[in-house]
């Protein structure tokens, strides 16, 4: 009888212990603070896409710190880009009675059906940083301003290459590389980056040797590093043995990094490197900045978005007004949804001092080590 009581007990034991090591759940409960009796009891799901790129990390780290001193329990998940285990995981948090949901999609049209059922259960959803399309289930949207993303990476391009003094018998050489094509900024950096450049490739002041310039021809699925790279080693051996390639138009700084490799591959060095942008300021990038081998970043303070994004929980949840400043551009096919757009910022190794450093962003001592 003993036997079978302590094999019960190591039965539920083991159930236990692998239940805690399936999830990749950061659970726990915040301080007290001011707050607390709004925030009482209330834990928020928040659902990441990957903890493979730097920026990610941090903005699960903001999010939860900024709503636990708030007082609120935050039960943070990642998918690590996978999108049926973010489906899971969204499922899991609505099981669990959830007050509300911040959703990071991997691949927002494949969630659906699972926003569909926080609706039913009256769990307020905000999508964060990428937009949720084709569902009514969604409040508010907090994010950076996407297409002046690509905007401002086109206006650096057109300034540092000079290209409104270039002529089409002077040209520069430039290929593209762009996000993923589930994810709505994307098309929307794409689109303010086309803005500004169209005309000079229009003008043959741009020449892309590869043909491949459309949304669909350079977009990138999940934002993939390693296939960057092997578009970029194609690019230079299929087209570039004879000339240099003067610009790596990225959309990301993963993308940078994947240049960067097939750059050194192909035998470029300081003295014929392209100038190479990217998106997210991360540390490696700033780094590769301050080494010249990457150009520019966008600066993305995602202490920010956390905090417009907190506001819109608290909206949610304690019938507060949140800011808002957009509410025409993101139409997800079933509503514009109400938003509020942080401000990009282009950085190089003019300004990332100022910027990124000063800002309190990134000390000396880490982008040193
Ligand atoms: C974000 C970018 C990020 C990219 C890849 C986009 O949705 O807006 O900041 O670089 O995803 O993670």
């Amino acid at each position: 009888m003993k036997k079978k009581i302590l094999a019960v007990l190591l039965a539920s034991a083991m159930v236990f212990s692998l239940a805690a090591c399936g999830s990749k759940t950061d659970s726990s409960t915040g301080g007290s603070t001011s707050s607390d009796a709004a925030s009482n009891g209330k834990t928020i799901g928040v659902a990441m896409p990957t903890q493979s790129s730097e920026r990610w990390i941090n903005d699960g780290a903001n999010m939860k710190k900024q709503l636990e001193e708030l007082g609120y329990s935050v039960d943070l998940q990642y998918a690590e880009d996978d999108v049926q285990q973010q489906v899971s995981q969204i499922e899991n948090l609505i099981a669990s009675e959830v007050s509300c949901l911040v959703v990071a999609a991997v691949d927002s049209s494949a969630l659906v059906n699972a926003l569909a059922q926080a609706k039913t259960a009256d769990i307020p959803v905000i999508a964060y940083d990428r937009l949720l399309m084709d569902t009514d289930a969604v409040s508010y949207y907090a994010t950076f301003d996407n297409k002046g993303v690509g905007t401002k990476i086109g206006q650096y391009i057109e300034e540092k290459a000079d290209l409104k003094n270039l002529t089409k018998d002077d040209p520069k050489t430039i290929e593209f590389f762009m996000g993923s094509p589930d994810d709505n900024n994307a098309l929307f950096l794409y689109n303010g980056l086309m803005e500004v450049l169209q005309p000079y490739l229009d003008s043959g002041v741009l020449v892309c040797k590869s043909g491949r310039t459309s949304f669909d021809d350079t977009c990138i699925l999940r934002w993939s590093q390693e296939t960057a790279q092997q578009n970029c080693e194609n690019y230079l051996s299929g087209f570039y043995a004879d000339e240099d390639l003067d610009i790596c138009a990225t959309a990301f700084d993963g993308f940078a990094y994947g240049c960067k490799a097939a750059l050194e591959g192909a035998g470029y060095t300081s003295e014929n490197w392209p100038m190479v942008t990217g998106q997210d300021a991360e540390l490696m990038a700033v780094k590769n900045i301050i080494a010249g081998t990457q150009t520019m970043s966008i600066y993305k303070d995602t202490r920010i978005l956390a905090e417009k994004c907190v506001t819109m929980v608290q909206a949610v949840l304690e019938g507060t007004e949140p800011e808002i400043n957009d509410t025409e551009q993101y139409d997800n096919g079933k509503l514009v949804v109400p938003s509020y757009l942080c401000d990009p910022v282009a950085v190089d190794k003019d300004n990332y001092q100022k910027e990124i450093v000063d800002g309190g962003y990134y000390t000396e001592e880490e982008l040193a080590s």
